[in-house]
């Protein structure tokens, strides 16, 4: 018998997640609904619902443009959410998964606010922008709703693997309030229809490298 002089089982090109989710956020959730409800209520400029596009992906609902910077709004709340959430997660990626030092690693940052309740759900798409580098989700609210119900859906990118049966086609995330969730902006996803009336209301975000001083 041949002796084997190594052997491993290797994963290339994994779809990597980053998933982080933080303790007594609920005021804080609070107050971003109810500044959210208040700029849902009164849409107008920049907060007119593009949901009722017939290109935009958020099928009913209540959706901001997706160029938007909700996340630099002059607001306590927001900058909570972006200082001490937003910003650490994202350094987190760059450093854990994309491999390139925070501090030398020029970004901007779209944002964007999604809002479905009874009968909303969200088709599948991407994100694919020139230079972008992560896309997430921060989960403002997330009602207690029996999966799949309003659950993320992401397609394995692998298809080939699909269609030998190797691999399943997709994968399922359950959010909550308070988590966020980072992936590749090719990833595609799309988000079960909701049958409670309460709103599920995420902020959106593309980061882009940024080329442009
Ligand atoms: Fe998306």
């Amino acid at each position: 018998m041949i002796a084997v002089s190594e052997h491993r089982v290797e994963q290339h090109f994994p779809t990597t997640v980053l998933i982080r989710t933080f303790a007594a956020v609920s005021e804080l959730n609070g107050s971003l609904q109810q500044l959210f409800d208040h700029l849902e209520q009164n849409p107008s400029g920049d907060y007119t619902n593009e949901a009722t596009l017939p290109v935009n992906t958020t099928q009913g609902g209540y959706q901001t443009k997706s160029g938007l910077r909700v996340l630099e709004l002059d607001h306590p709340e927001i900058r909570q959410l972006r200082q001490e959430i937003v910003m650490p997660s994202i350094e987190h990626y760059l450093d854990d998964v994309l491999k390139v030092d925070p501090l030398f690693t020029p970004i901007e940052i779209s944002s964007w606010v999604v809002s479905l309740g009874a009968g909303d759900w969200q088709a599948p798409h991407f994100h694919p922008t020139e230079y972008t580098l992560i896309s997430g989700i921060y989960y403002v609210n997330v009602p207690k709703c029996t999966p799949p119900e309003g659950t993320l859906e992401f397609i394995n990118p692998n298809l080939n693997a699909v269609s030998l049966g190797q691999q399943d086609a997709s994968r399922n995330h359950q959010p909550k309030s308070g988590q966020i969730i980072l992936f590749p902006p090719y990833y595609m996803h799309y988000v079960h229809p909701m049958r409670l009336d309460e709103k599920r209301r995420v902020i959106a975000f593309d980061v882009r490298l940024k080329t442009q001083p």
